[in-house]
């Protein structure tokens, strides 16, 4: 067993680098599938998701190689059997991503129900009517969802709700269909955009990305590319909220200010001083100084990200007064504040919003990683409370945050990887 060990009181000092964006790559790794020849992708993170998506690859027949920490060459040519089981599924949501990329490639996927965070239902309704609209007959039979299109053509889908992952699969099983799709309500994510260019880089012709509606015209053949992927908006979040909360002066680089702008607006609102560059964002913050409250609410792009919905609340447990944080995508994204209230947080939820009185003075208790965010904001309330905090169940967050450990050291954070041999219960 693995767990994190944080000794809280230390402010944070130094520069950080960004990753690549987990849930650009998790797009991107999967439609790969659909090029005729070898794609390197440069900027990959060292995450476990991205480990889960090579697994797959190789295990559907793709050789897959790292020419260095940060690159790896991917060849599909010789991928037949466009099946992905429940084994290789269960640990993550993106793993469905296969099923509009080997349906573009091979006219039929069976890919097991996903895994990843768990947010209350996970519905995947619109990704199966995107598929149906497209001439695919779509079936679930035994946990495995059995997409068949000998002949996946264009067609107009509207989603009623913005999705992010409806968005890719349908951007991943258009690009090779014939004729053209139109997506409206389309998500505008960063890494939607990331997808289209790395589309693009390959021939598909995807245009309108970054706007509600995508026109994705069919083409034949999608070639080998080498790209790189964008820095990760929600680890550049993740850090810049640590340092609002443990104080200090951090720099964050590799990073696109563009993109974090929701964040960065929320983070100054509440008393962070933020100084930004082409690629890089300062934060400084006094720690003596209280932060003020804020309020806040997530939605779709460009809006404020859910995905950071936890580490803004951990932030402001150290705000003066009262806070209102809303969840506007998911239903049921508080389940780590329990674990922020061991540590002396006074967050009271109902329904989808969390309510946060601060300034609360924090201390160190043994908590648990609920899912990756969650996992995110233990963290960072655990870097500002007093004592030494253990963080357990923290496969949660090496599954988003490339060497967390690593980095936090690095800015000045007293925290420790710690691995403890599995303990078996005595026999009575
Ligand atoms: N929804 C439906 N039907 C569908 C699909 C989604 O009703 O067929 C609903 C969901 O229940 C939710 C909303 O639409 O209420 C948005 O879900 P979306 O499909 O956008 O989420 P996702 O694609 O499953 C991705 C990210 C999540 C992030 C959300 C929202 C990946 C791999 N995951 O999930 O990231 O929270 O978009 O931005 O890209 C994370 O990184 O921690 C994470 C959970």
């Amino acid at each position: 067993m693995e767990k994190l060990l944080i000794e809280g009181g230390h402010k944070l000092e130094g520069e950080v680098e960004i990753s690549g964006a987990k849930n650009a790559v998790v797009a991107i790794i999967p439609a790969t599938v659909l090029a005729k020849g070898v794609c390197v992708l440069e900027n990959i993170p060292n995450i476990s998701d991205v480990t889960a998506l090579f697994h797959i690859l190789r295990e559907l027949g793709a050789s897959v190689r790292m020419l260095d920490k940060r690159t790896v060459e991917i060849d599909t040519t010789n991928i037949n059997d466009p099946v992905v089981p429940y084994e290789l599924a269960r640990t993550m949501r993106a793993s469905y991503y296969f099923l509009g990329s080997l349906l573009g490639r091979c006219g039929r996927a069976s890919v097991s129900m996903p895994g990843g965070c768990q947010f209350g239902v996970r519905p995947i309704n619109l990704h199966i009517m995107g598929f149906e609209a497209m001439g695919a007959t779509v079936d679930i039979d035994a946990g495995m969802i059995n997409a068949d299109a000998p002949n996946l053509s264009g067609a107009g889908i509207y989603f009623d709700q913005v999705s992010v992952g409806a968005t890719v699969n349908i951007m991943l099983a258009a690009v090779k269909a014939k004729g053209m799709t139109v997506i409206e309500n389309a998500a505008r994510e960063p890494h939607i955009v990331d997808l289209a260019n790395f589309l693009n880089s390959m021939g598909a012709d995807v245009r309108g990305v970054g706007t509600d509606v995508i026109k994705i015209y069919g083409v034949d053949v999608l070639h080998g590319s080498t790209y790189a992927v964008i820095p990760d908006q929600i680890e550049a979040g993740t850090y810049l909220a640590a340092a609002a909360t443990a104080g200090g002066d951090v720099t964050i680089r590799n990073v696109i200010p563009k993109h974090l702008e929701s964040i960065t607006n929320k983070l100054e609102a509440a008393g962070a001083e933020l100084i930004e560059g082409d690629d890089w964002v300062r934060i400084k913050r006094d720690p003596a100084v209280p932060l003020r409250s804020i309020n806040v609410k997530t939605m779709p792009h460009p809006g404020f990200p859910t995905d950071m919905q936890p580490q803004i609340t951990a932030m402001l447990t150290q705000a003066e007064g009262t806070s209102i944080v809303t969840e506007g995508v998911w239903d049921n994204r508080f389940r780590y504040v329990d674990e922020l209230n061991r540590l002396g947080a006074k967050i009271q939820v109902d329904g989808k919003v969390a309510v946060v009185v601060g300034p609360s003075k924090l201390k160190a208790a043994p908590v648990k990683a609920t899912d990756l965010r969650g996992g995110a904001a233990a963290v960072i309330a655990a870097l500002a409370a007093e004592g030494t905090t253990e963080v357990e169940e923290i496969g949660h967050i090496m599954r988003g945050y490339d060497n967390i450990v690593g980095k936090l050291q690095s800015l000045g954070a007293v925290i420790e990887l710690r691995t403890y041999p599995n303990e078996m219960p005595k026999a009575l």
